[in-house]
């Protein structure tokens, strides 16, 4: 199969309607969609990905006005988040509408439905005749794709197509909260932060997949995540003497640990997100057999850096 590269999200949105896949960017990293009412391009993309069937798919629709045609009852708790946070980087888990195909959900009765803020990502989806199922752009297992050359280097010539964007602004996936239930429940951190999803919903709980260590809740959480190649070697506190060896790599806030060459100093927890599954890429691209990374403080986005570096770390 010949992957169609495009900058045209009417180009690209008219693939989909056809019954393609395709790639698309978002602000959290890009996206492998397919029109959530067709199964055999649905199949596709887990084909495509090699993920695992029992994984469920997030829908993206273009306006918060449209999730009524995948879910069946939005809550009090749902309005709030849906009217403060969208769109954005947040995921929310409903029950769903029985038109909603089986393998969309895994046979669930409920689906997860964002509405992406990104600006060619919302215009994708106005093309699109009907809300997209889309997980990350990338093989199942490793990071996720942040940039358009990830997702042709994982998927080119798997996939039907990829509209090309800027580098995700955020680079880590979605904040999902688990609206079905109540109290509503936190099942993956992300760019929206527990702290601000606490001010708007004070009941919240926490999933103790989104603690280091424990037992998966989110079905995809089960899976080993977000890997590159190379060992992580987690760092509670700045390390400045780590063994000189020119197949490790660092990457961390504080200040550059001296002898290792591939090493990379955030300037804010914010900056670490965007770079953190690039770095990953480029590390594996440079035989890199050890990656060291810090942890960031347990706030905010750090939040969501330590989940993924947990994960990435076989630790979770
Ligand atoms: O930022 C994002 O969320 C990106 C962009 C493309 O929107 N998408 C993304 O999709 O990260 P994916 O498939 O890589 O991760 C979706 C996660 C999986 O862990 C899956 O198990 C969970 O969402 N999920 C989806 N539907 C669910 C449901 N109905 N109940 C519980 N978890 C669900
Ligand atoms: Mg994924």
């Amino acid at each position: 199969m010949q992957t169609f590269v495009t900058d045209s999200p009417e180009e690209a949105a008219a693939c989909l309607n056809r019954g393609e896949t395709v790639a698309f960017p978002t602000e959290t990293v890009y996206g492998l969609g397919a029109d959530i009412f067709r199964a055999e391009s649905i199949a596709a993309i887990f084909k495509a990905k090699g993920r695992p069937s029992d994984n469920p798919l997030i829908v993206h629709v273009q306006s918060p006005d449209m999730i009524n045609e995948v879910a069946r009852e939005i809550n009090e708790a749902a309005r709030i988040l849906i009217d403060r946070l969208f769109p954005g980087p947040l995921t929310l888990v409903l029950k769903k509408r029985s038109s909603v195909p089986d393998i969309v959900s895994a046979g669930l009765p409920t689906v997860g439905v964002r509405c992406p803020s990104h600006p060619i990502a919302s215009a994708f989806l106005g093309f699109c005749d009907h809300p997209v199922a889309a997980p990350s752009a990338n093989l199942s297992g490793r990071p996720s794709s942040t940039d358009w050359k990830t997702v042709y280097h994982d998927l080119g010539g798997k996939i039907d197509c990829l509209l090309r964007g800027a580098p995700s602004t955020i680079g880590l996936e979605s904040t999902i909260v688990d609206c079905s239930v109540a109290p509503p429940l936190l099942l993956r951190s992300g760019a929206v932060s527990i702290e601000r999803l606490l001010e708007l919903i004070p009941e919240m709980k926490i999933a103790t997949s989104c603690l280091p260590g424990q037992a998966p809740k989110s079905p995809g959480m089960k899976y080993r995540h977000y890997s590159p190649e190379a060992a992580i070697v987690l760092l509670d506190a700045p390390s400045l003497q780590l063994p000189a060896d020119p197949h490790s790599a660092w990457i961390g806030l504080s200040a550059l640990p001296e002898g290792l060459m591939h090493s990379l100093r955030c300037h804010s927890a914010d900056e670490y997100a965007r770079v953190l599954f690039g770095f990953f890429r480029t590390c594996d691209a440079q035989n890199i057999h050890t990656i060291y990374c810090e942890l960031p403080p347990e706030q905010g986005i750090g939040r969501a850096i330590r989940d993924r570096l947990f994960k990435a770390a076989g630790k979770n």
